[in-house]
């Protein structure tokens, strides 16, 4: 936590702030929550933000009249008299260095966390309900299903270095699911794809955050390994964007691939683009791969089918891989 105690809010950054205002615009024909908003101070909209700051800090929450922050680990029952109309669970433990050192707080987010969340959407009889799973669903699929459909089954270890994610996140959906067929609750099922962007934890060790860091500190950009695996990074105002149209859809019982496939880069690339979007020369070096996670397991091609989503809400992403690490770069230089 050292590392982004010093820190200022994330919601004073003026990219963050931006990046606000365009998400409201950007939905404000999709959904009458977003009707003139601009900014974050909007009266109709009330929210209650619960984190147990396994992995998340406080200078990500915002402070305003209508959010409430309430410090809960999720895999408790939540109480509240208050009236719910929508709910998101996204707590997760997403990166691989993080849910190796607490797996059992991984399972236990992905499963009770899922559970309680299910439960108290059923008492409130929400209006929708979200569970952000992950890409990892479909662990190391073989070539001839890249780009990834939301059909496409997965060749997932259930013991491995990654299992207690991923098994966790497929669980979870399963009770997502369960929770439609048997008490109707109005469920929806995300599966995201290296989303990025401002207020990631500049130590968050996953690949982006990480090339940053080492770039603002004119280190090499570190490879594990080869650098021939691919990914599609899809920039955090996309995939919000993308988060709520699915919020807000009538597609109960459904999940949905999101993400931005273009392009579809080997993290050889990505080091190249990171390189180009500096404003002094990075080098690049290649190194063994510190973890198990990715030595032994990282999936070698991750890039999703985003048909699903675009035909269900209209969704397309907007943001090029350029214009994303532009101002993701920006905002560590910010702060
Ligand atoms: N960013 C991605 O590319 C990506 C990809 C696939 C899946 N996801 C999923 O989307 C969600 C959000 O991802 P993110 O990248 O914003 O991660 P994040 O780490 O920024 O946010 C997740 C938050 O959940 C909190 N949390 C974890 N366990 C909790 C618990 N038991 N109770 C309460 N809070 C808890 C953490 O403290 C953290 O602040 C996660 O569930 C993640 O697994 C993200």
């Amino acid at each position: 936590m050292s590392a982004v105690c010093s820190r200022k809010r994330l919601y004073e950054s003026r990219i963050i702030q931006e990046d606000i205002a365009e998400l409201a615009k950007n939905l404000k024909t999709y959904h009458k929550c977003f009707e003139n908003q601009h900014h974050l101070h909007h009266k109709k909209l009330k929210a209650i933000l619960l984190d147990n700051f396994i992995t998340g800090y406080e200078q990500q929450i915002i402070s305003d009249e209508n959010i409430t922050f309430r410090r809960h680990n999720v895999i408790e029952p939540f109480l509240t008299d208050e009236k719910i109309d929508y709910i998101i669970h996204a707590a997760g433990i997403a990166s691989p260095v993080y849910y190796t050192k607490y797996p059992i707080e991984t399972m236990d987010v992905g499963t009770i966390g899922t559970r309680n969340m299910l439960e108290l959407a059923r008492e409130k009889k929400v209006k929708s309900f979200l569970f952000t799973s992950s890409s990892e669903v479909y662990g190391d699929p073989d070539n001839q299903y890249v780009p990834t459909r939301e059909e496409y089954r997965g060749n997932v270890a259930v013991i491995g270095p990654r299992a207690c994610y991923d098994e966790s996140k497929r669980y979870g959906e399963t009770m997502c699911s369960a929770f439609w067929n048997v008490y109707e609750t109005p469920v929806k099922m995300v599966r995201p794809f290296n989303i990025y962007g401002p207020g990631i934890r500049p130590d968050d060790y996953r690949v982006l955050p990480n090339f940053i860091e080492h770039a603002l500190r004119k280190e090499p950009l570190p490879i594990h390994g080869d650098g021939r695996n691919t990914r599609s990074f899809c920039y955090i105002n996309d995939g919000v964007e993308s988060i709520f149209r699915v919020l807000f859809s009538d597609a109960n019982g459904e999940a949905f691939n999101i993400g931005n496939p273009e392009p579809e880069i080997s993290i050889e690339e990505l080091a190249r683009y990171v390189q180009k979007a500096m404003p002094y020369p990075v080098d690049i070096v290649k190194i063994d791969p510190p973890h198990a996670v990715y030595s032994k397991s990282d999936p070698k091609r991750r890039c999703p089918n985003i048909t699903k989503v675009s035909a269900v809400t209209g969704y397309k992403p907007r943001y090029s891989l350029e214009e994303g690490l532009k101002r993701t770069i920006a905002w560590f230089r910010e702060f």
